[in-house]
This record gives structure tokens, C-alpha cells and sequence, in this order.
């Protein structure tokens, strides 16, 4: 028997890259350095010591790329602007030929009837702000703000759909605090003031983008994630609580206005004087949509009481796994979009991100067969479709990724796209998935 699930007629279908994990041409045009570069090109920090240096080459083959968009039947395409590419300083100086490249680019998609949807932010902050303090740096808030300006100036007559901030929480603490991201410190103080930097860069770009975008809808994407106690103990309730507010309140309460969430702030214990009088209304600045970046649940167990006090193991994670070693729950994900818009009204919501990291390999045939990569879309999209029967605002969902691409400190040892790229000869193949993707964008539905 054959189901089909479909979507509301209006459903826009995308895919998301990011400006450093694709474009390459690290230093042409005059660009800045970024703290990626400077990460990556430090010994020890990245798998197999791979660099952002050529990555994709989109830089020189966004023609081909949007081709490919065309190909596979997309209607709107995420990517992010290089900040150090634009401004090789950070602020100040702009560069010509890196503005016409993005609206060459942008050009190019509605062209071919593709949406841009632009993230100014997606983790390459300019080496030369990062050199004067980066995120713990009020002034890099204020800096943002210039980018953004000039971003949406150039590009706001077309560009009607933007995101601030790609997951703050990623660069903040994973760049901050544990260190495996750039600009690689490990400073609680420091990652608490540049979680509090990011989200006053958002919101003070806000008005500023609606200003140079007429009718633009413009929103932030947080990679957020449920985290489910492993029993119904006390003690395993708590910590999945508190996990719950590191990761996923202490972003979506400032942005509700409801204040970053007491209970975090008593657990860090730290002073939060980089928080100044006005800073948490700019924060609240109403957004026009919220961007939903999903890839798996926590399941957590609390280490506050010994293993044997602690109440049996209720939950158990799903065993399968992709090669990033994330659960597959797409059940998270309706229980997600469920809890975004029952408790906090967002109204409207993008899913910005999802997808997989497989071991895809070119066949005899010369072609890429993941079919544990359709599956995975297909689960997930179900669970996105129940959300919306539920009654939640969803309106669009983009696949991560379009290409196969540089994965921060993995590099290029995990594959999330629809389309292969072969690294060396910068070859790009159509997965299956892409050709299955291709299916659910024409027929507006997954057909089993
Ligand atoms: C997200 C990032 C994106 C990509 C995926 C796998 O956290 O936003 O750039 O690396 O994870």
C-alpha cells in the first residue's frame, strides 16, 4: 500500500550551506582572514589537518551550483555571507568585488526562481575582531551591526528572507568554552559574555535589516534539541532540565523576552555584568520567524547520585546512529515544533536545518547510493508533517546540506549532501537523495 504525506500548497522546499564549509578562495578578492582560517590552518585542530582553503570551490563554480539548485527542483536556497569577505577588517572597509559576487549570486537564484534565504553569520567571524577580543567584545556586537547594514543595503531589495545568527549557542560554547571550534578557547566567563554579545548582535541588526529590506522577513537559527531524562527520577529530571536550559533556553527565553532563564543563571554562578540597561529588550525585538536547526535529542543521565541509586534506565536511545554519531529520533522533531509553538508563539517557523552524515561512496556505476540518507529525510519529514497537522506555523524545511562539504573540526571526513563532491576533481554527483528530494519538491509530499 502506498501512503503519501503531503504538505500545505504554500511549503517552500530548500537547502542550507555556509559560506566557510563551502566557498573556498580563502584569500582572493582581498578577503580577511577569518578565525576559521586561522583555526584550520593551526596544526592538530582538524581531522586528517584539512583546511576551508579550496572547500567546494563554489567561490568559482556558484554557476554550476545553481544549476545543480535548478536541477533538483529547489525553491529556496540558505547560505551564508563571508563577514571577512565582505569587510576584511570587520568594519570599515568594503569590498567591492565581494559584494558583487553575492549579488551576482543572488541574481543568479532568482533567476532561477530559487528564494534566497541569507544567515549574515555562520561562524567566520573576521580574524582582525577576534584579534581585539571577538564575542566577549561588546564592540563586536557593535561591529555586526555595520555588516549587517551594509549586507542588507546592498542586497535588501532582493534578499527577503534573513537570518542573523547561525546557532550562537555552537559559537559561543563550542568555540569558547570546549574549544574544538575557533576561535578554540576554553573560558566559561568568556563564552557566557560572547552568548550574550551574539544575541545583542541579533537584535540589534534587526531593525536595521527590516529598515534597508522593505517587507524582508527576518529571523535566527538555533540548533536546538529536546533533552529527555533517561528515568523519571529526580535527579535524571533535573540535569535533563538544566540541559535543556544551557542548550536550548538560555537562547529561545532572551529572544521571547522572558530574560536568560534563572536557573542557568544560579547553576553558572558567574557574574553577568556584560548584560547592560536596555540590552535584554533589544534582544526581545519581536522576529518575524524562528529557524529550527534539528539533528538529534539528548537522553541524559544525571551524575549527581551514584549509578546504583539512581532509578532504572526508562529511556533508551535508539541505536541507530548516523556517522556523527547523533541518534536517529525524528520524533524529536515533532516534539520540538510542538513545544516551540505551544509555549513560545514564534510565528512562524523554518526548519533551517536537517540531514545526516553517512559513509557514501561512488558505486561501480559511477553513482552515490544513500539510501539511509532517504530514510532519514523521510522519518523526519513525516514527523514535520504531524506538527503541522497539530497546528504548528511551519512553512518551509531545508535539508543540510546541498553539497558535501568541510564539517568544522571534522573536515572533510563527513558527508551530509544531497549532491557528492568528489574532492579532487571538485566533480559533483546527484545522490539518490537528491533525486528522492527532487520527487518530494515536485509532488509537495513524501510518497512511501
Ligand atoms: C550545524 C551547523 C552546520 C553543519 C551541521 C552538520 O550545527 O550549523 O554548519 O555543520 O551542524
Amino acid at each position: 500500500m502506498t501512503t503519501e504525506i503531503s504538505f500545505p500548497s504554500n511549503f517552500i522546499w530548500g537547502a542550507a550551506t555556509a559560506a566557510y564549509q563551502i566557498e573556498g578562495a580563502w584569500n582572493e578578492d582581498g578577503k580577511g582572514e577569518s578565525i576559521w582560517d586561522r583555526f584550520s590552518h593551526t596544526p592538530g585542530k582538524i581531522e586528517g589537518e584539512d583546511t576551508g582553503d579550496v572547500a567546494c570551490d563554489h567561490y568559482h563554480r556558484w554557476r554550476e551550483d545553481v544549476a545543480l539548485m535548478r536541477r533538483l527542483g529547489l525553491q529556496a536556497y540558505r547560505f551564508s555571507i563571508s563577514w571577512p569577505r565582505l569587510l576584511p577588517e570587520g568594519r570599515g572597509r568594503v569590498k567591492q568585488a565581494s559584494l558583487d559576487f553575492y549579488d551576482r549570486l543572488v541574481d543568479a537564484l532568482l533567476e532561477a526562481s530559487i528564494a534566497p534565504f541569507v544567515t549574515l553569520y555562520h561562524w567566520d567571524l573576521p580574524q582582525a575582531l577576534q584579534d581585539k577580543g571577538g564575542w566577549p567584545a561588546r564592540a563586536t556586537a557593535e561591529a555586526f551591526v555595520g555588516y549587517a547594514d551594509v549586507a542588507s543595503r546592498t542586497l535588501g531589495d532582493r534578499v527577503k528572507h534573513w537570518m542573523t545568527l547561525n546557532e550562537p549557542f555552537v559559537s559561543a560554547m563550542v568555540g569558547y568554552l570546549e574549544g574544538r571550534h575557533a576561535p578554540g578557547h576554553s573560558d566559561l566567563d568568556e563564552a557566557l559574555a560572547a552568548t550574550h554579545h551574539l544575541l545583542l548582535a541579533h537584535g540589534w541588526a534587526v531593525p536595521v535589516i527590516r529598515r534597508n529590506s522593505p517587507g524582508a522577513q527576518v529571523g535566527i537559527a538555533l540548533n536546538l534539541s529536546g533533552q529527555t531524562p533517561a528515568s523519571p527520577s529526580a535527579a535524571d529530571r533535573a540535569m535533563a532540565w538544566r540541559q535543556d536550559g544551557i542548550l536550548n533556553r538560555w537562547f529561545l527565553d532572551p529572544l521571547s523576552a522572558r530574560g536568560y532563564p534563572a536557573d542557568i543563571v544560579q547553576y553558572r554562578g558567574r557574574p553577568m555584568d556584560f548584560v547592560q540597561a536596555g540590552d535584554l529588550e533589544a534582544i526581545a525585538t519581536p522576529l518575524d520567524f524562528l529557524g529550527v536547526n534539528y539533528y538529534t535529542r539528548g537522553v541524559v543521565r544525571s551524575d549527581a547520585v551514584p549509578e546504583a541509586e539512581n532509578a532504572p534506565r526508562t529511556v533508551f536511545p535508539n541505536p541507530e546512529r548516523t556517522e556523527m554519531g547523533w541518534e536517529v529520533y525524528p520524533e524529536g522533531l515533532y516534539e520540538l515544533l510542538g513545544r516551540l509553538h505551544f509555549d513560545y508563539r514564534f510565528p512562524v517557523l523554518y526548519i533551517t536545518e536537517n540531514g545526516a552524515a553517512y559513509l557514501d561512496q561512488i558505486g561501480p556505476d559511477g553513482q552515490v547510493d544513500d539510501p539511509l540518507r532517504v530514510a532519514f529525510f523521510k522519518e523526519h519529514l513525516t514527523a514535520a508533517a504531524r506538527a503541522i497537522t497539530a497546528g504548528v506555523p511551519l512553512r518551509g524545511y531545508f535539508a543540510w546540506s546541498l553539497l558535501d562539504n568541510f564539517e568544522w573540526a571534522h573536515g572533510y571526513s563527513k558527508r551530509f549532501g544531497l549532491i557528492y563532491v568528489d574532492y579532487p576533481t571538485q566533480r559533483r554527483i546527484l545522490k539518490t537523495s537528491a533525486r528522492w528530494y527532487r520527487r518530494v519538491i515536485t509532488t509537495n509530499a513524501v510518497i512511501d
